[in-house]
């Protein structure tokens, strides 16, 4: 494979400037914790609002998963409106028609208020069926979504290079350079006794205040915009799926697509552009439980219908999807007044972060908002019990049924370099990565979260969850929540 970088398209726009971190104590009215879209929509629109908001971010603005997607911001969500419709009735799948269609005008109303430079341009997104199989499946989305209220209509006129059975189609949505939108709404917030302050990761929340390990800041509210929760409270890793993807960037001969265009089954086929780049994304499966060569499957599929010229960037990244297929977003718990956050959003949360921060706006500024009690965490979906139920007891056999799993090998003097095996050590296991100059890594492989066995990623070279979706790199350090303390490293055997 001729990639020549293993990082998003997006993050090359990563602009230099680096915010400070936070240091001593500093009073704000909103601390949010988290710049990603959904952090930074909640703290431009608090702003807006007259409040003095501080977002502390551990890493850099835009370089969790927002700076990691697609870059399509559309109401039309794959079968989105079919789903939700099974769980939540006509009524939800209305609402969650309503949010997003109000989203998509959110973000170009923010993009010209603002005037952020993020390539923005309009086009049509279309959920399609690349076989007769989908066709079913594309009927039932455009009667939904239909029925939701928005103006699809069906259409199968995409400009790509192979044949389309059906598609729905829904005019004027939006591809965007995510990296920039996002860091475009961080300048927005910076100034005028707002700050943002990179580098500061957050180690403890109470009602009133958030602490870093150089600096607190003091809140009358606090909004947890972590992409999964930080905080332990709230059960939320019981509640939330998350499920990796991988996408890349090619150089193609001839004109790429302007369709935003994802297909009605699986595996996915997810399609976009962004300037004279095609994008494809899918090969996504609950996160621990990988596929084996994604990118390679991506590749295969993009050069069955293009002329590639070159692969320029793959990356991959992961989305939690709560058990009833909507989005979480309002008070942390049940009784807390002043901590917010929100999450699942299905790999949707260009759109869905943005109508959370309204929601999380008009909450913490006391107005009334119909869809808060749609959107509550707290929200009881009975229909979707079973699948909850579901979830927990894959949760409870992965639990047990690693843990009963042989070891493969006893000894990791033969494992190949770029490979990793299992090693049984006294009652526990350790995994075991030999990496491409021949060093091994070795690592205890139960997950600091809740104790489940971790497995190899070989795709992205992590030890990941099959669990709750945690993930740490061959030396044990955590890339990905709900666990925050590392692998303990063993010694190689
Ligand atoms: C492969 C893929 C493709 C996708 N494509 C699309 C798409 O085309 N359209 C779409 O709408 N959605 C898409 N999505 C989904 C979308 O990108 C996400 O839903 C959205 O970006 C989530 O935004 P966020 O702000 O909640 O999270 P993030 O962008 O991850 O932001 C959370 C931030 O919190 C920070 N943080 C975490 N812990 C702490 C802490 N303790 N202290 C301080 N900071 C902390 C992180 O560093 C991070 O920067 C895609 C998702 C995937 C996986
Ligand atoms: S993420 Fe929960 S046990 Fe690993």
């Amino acid at each position: 494979m001729t990639t020549t970088a293993d990082q998003s398209l997006w993050l090359q726009d990563l602009p230099k400037r680096v915010y400070p971190p936070l240091s001593g104590r500093q009073e704000f009215d909103v601390a949010v914790v988290g710049a990603g879209i959904t952090g930074l929509t909640t703290a431009l629109l608090l702003k807006r609002a007259g409040l003095r908001v501080a977002v502390l971010e551990a890493d850099r603005v835009a370089g969790g998963v927002s700076g990691n997607n697609t870059g399509k911001v559309t109401a039309l969500q794959s079968t989105v409106y079919s789903t939700v419709m099974r769980t939540h009735g006509l009524a939800g799948a209305t609402d969650y028609a309503t949010a997003s269609t109000a989203a998509v005008r959110q973000v170009a109303d923010l993009v010209a208020l603002e005037g952020i430079d993020c390539d923005l341009r309009r086009s049509p997104a279309y959920t399609y069926a690349i076989s007769e199989s989908e066709v079913p499946a594309v009927e039932e989305e455009l009667t939904a979504a239909r029925r939701a209220g928005l103006p699809v209509r069906p259409s199968a006129d995409m400009d790509v290079p192979f044949p389309v059975h059906a598609a729905v189609r829904l005019d004027d949505q939006i591809a965007l350079n995510p990296v920039k939108y996002v860091t475009g709404l961080a300048h927005a917030v910076d100034g005028d006794g707002s700050r943002v302050f990179e580098h500061s990761r957050v180690l403890d929340v109470t009602e009133h205040r958030v602490s870093t390990s150089d600096g607190q800041v003091g809140a009358r509210h606090v909004v947890i915009a972590t992409h999964y929760p930080m905080l332990d409270r709230g059960l939320y890793f019981a509640r939330l799926e998350p499920t990796r993807s991988y996408c890349i960037a090619l150089r193609v001969e001839g004109e790429v697509p302007a369709a935003l265009a994802i297909n009605a089954g699986s595996p996915v086929w997810s399609i976009s552009a962004s300037g004279d780049l095609l994008i494809v994304g899918g090969q996504g499966h609950k996160t621990g439980q990988g596929a084996r060569s994604p990118f390679e499957s991506l590749e295969k599929f993009a050069r069955t219908h293009w002329d590639v010229e070159e692969v320029t960037h793959r990356w991959s990244a992961q989305d939690p999807t709560s058990y009833d297929q909507l989005p979480m977003i309002g008070r942390y718990l049940p009784g807390s007044t002043d901590i917010y956050t929100a999450t699942g959003f299905m790999k949707w949360g260009l759109t869905s972060g943005t109508f959370a921060g309204q929601l999380l706006t008009d909450l913490i500024t006391e107005k009334p908002n119909p869809l808060a009690g749609r959107f509550s965490p707290y929200r009881a979906s009975l229909t979707a019990l079973p699948h909850l139920a579901k979830m927990n007891a894959e949760v409870a056999i992965a639990l047990v049924g690693d843990r009963l799993r042989p070891a493969d090998a006893s000894s990791s003097s033969s494992l190949p370099r770029g490979q990793a095996h299992v090693v049984r050590d006294g009652l526990g296991k350790t995994g075991v990565y030999r990496d491409h100059d021949g060093e091994l890594h070795a690592v205890s492989m139960r997950c600091t979260h809740l104790g489940c066995l971790v497995r190899f990623n070989e795709a992205e070279t992590s030890w990941d969850c099959p669990c709750h979706g945690s993930r740490f790199d061959v030396d044990g350090e955590v890339l990905e929540g709900p666990a925050t303390k590392p692998l303990p490293r063993r010694d190689p055997r």
